[in-house]
C-alpha cells in the first residue's frame, strides 16, 4: 500500500481519477495529503469533496524555492506520506526535495518523452505537426521530464481533429496509465535497472486495449 502525497497546481483531473480508484479499492494507495501551490485551484475543491486532507502552500509567499520545498517536505512527512505523485504540479523541485524522497517521486507528462519536455509539451508536439502524440509516466530526477520511463501511451492524431479533442484523448490515457503505474509501484513490480524499468509479471488479466492508442506496458483489468 502506497502512502502518497498528491501534488497539483490546477484542475486536478488526474488527482480525481486517483481519488476514485483508491476509493474503489482498485488502486492500493492511501492519499495522505493533497498539496497545492495555487490558492483557489480546482484540485483543492475536489479533495474537499472527496473528504481527503489537503493543504495549500502558496509558493509566492516563500522567499525562494528552497524555503518552499522545505515547507512541503515538512507537511508531507507530517502527513505520513513517502510517495510523491505529481499530477499537474507546475513547479520544479529542488535537489533537497528529491533527496528527501529518493526514488519515490513520480510524474506524468503529456508527450512522448524524450520528445517535447517542458511545460507546453502537448502544445509543442501539436505545433510541430507530429502524427503520434501521447503521455509518459516517469520517475523524477533533477532534470526536467528526464527520469526513467515507467509507462507510455501513444495517441495518434486523427484526420480533422482539433487540438482540444486530441488533448482530451491524451488526458483520457493519462487517467489510465498513471494509476496503473502507481499500482505497479504499490505491488513492488517496478525494477530499476539503470535507466530501464523492468515490470515484474502480475496475475491480473489484461484490460481491453484502448481505441486508437498503444499503451506499453499493457494495462491490467481495472485501469
Ligand atoms: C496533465 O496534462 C499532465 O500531463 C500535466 O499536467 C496536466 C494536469 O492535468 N503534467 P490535470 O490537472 O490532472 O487535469
Amino acid at each position: 500500500m502506497l502512502n502518497a502525497a498528491i501534488l497539483a497546481s490546477g484542475n486536478g483531473s488526474n488527482a480525481q481519477r486517483m481519488f476514485d480508484l483508491t476509493a474503489a479499492g482498485t488502486l492500493s494507495m492511501n492519499i495522505r495529503l493533497v498539496l497545492c501551490n495555487r490558492p483557489g485551484a480546482r484540485v483543492l475543491e475536489r479533495a474537499r469533496q472527496a473528504g481527503l486532507p489537503s493543504l495549500c502552500l502558496d509558493h509566492t509567499t516563500f522567499p525562494d524555492r528552497e524555503h518552499f520545498d522545505r515547507a512541503m517536505i515538512a507537511a508531507i512527512r507530517e502527513a505520513g506520506a513517502d510517495t510523491i505523485v505529481l499530477a499537474g504540479f507546475m513547479r520544479m523541485l529542488t535537489p533537497e526535495f528529491l533527496h528527501a524522497f529518493p526514488g519515490r517521486v513520480i510524474n506524468i507528462h503529456p508527450a512522448l518523452l524524450p520528445s517535447f519536455p517542458g511545460v507546453h509539451g502537448s502544445a509543442d508536439a501539436n505545433a510541430y505537426g507530429v502524427k503520434i502524440s501521447g503521455c509518459t509516466v516517469h520517475f523524477v530526477d533533477e532534470i526536467m521530464d528526464h527520469g526513467a520511463v515507467i509507462a507510455q501511451a501513444a495517441v495518434p492524431h486523427l484526420d480533422g481533429e482539433d487540438a482540444d479533442a486530441l488533448q482530451q484523448r491524451i488526458h483520457t490515457m493519462e487517467h489510465r496509465i498513471y494509476p496503473q503505474a502507481l499500482q505497479w509501484l504499490a505491488e513492488n513490480r517496478l525494477v530499476l535497472e539503470g535507466r530501464h524499468i523492468r515490470l515484474l509479471p502480475g496475475n491480473r488479466p489484461l484490460a481491453t486495449p484502448p481505441d486508437n492508442a498503444l499503451v506499453w506496458p499493457p494495462l491490467e483489468a481495472g485501469f
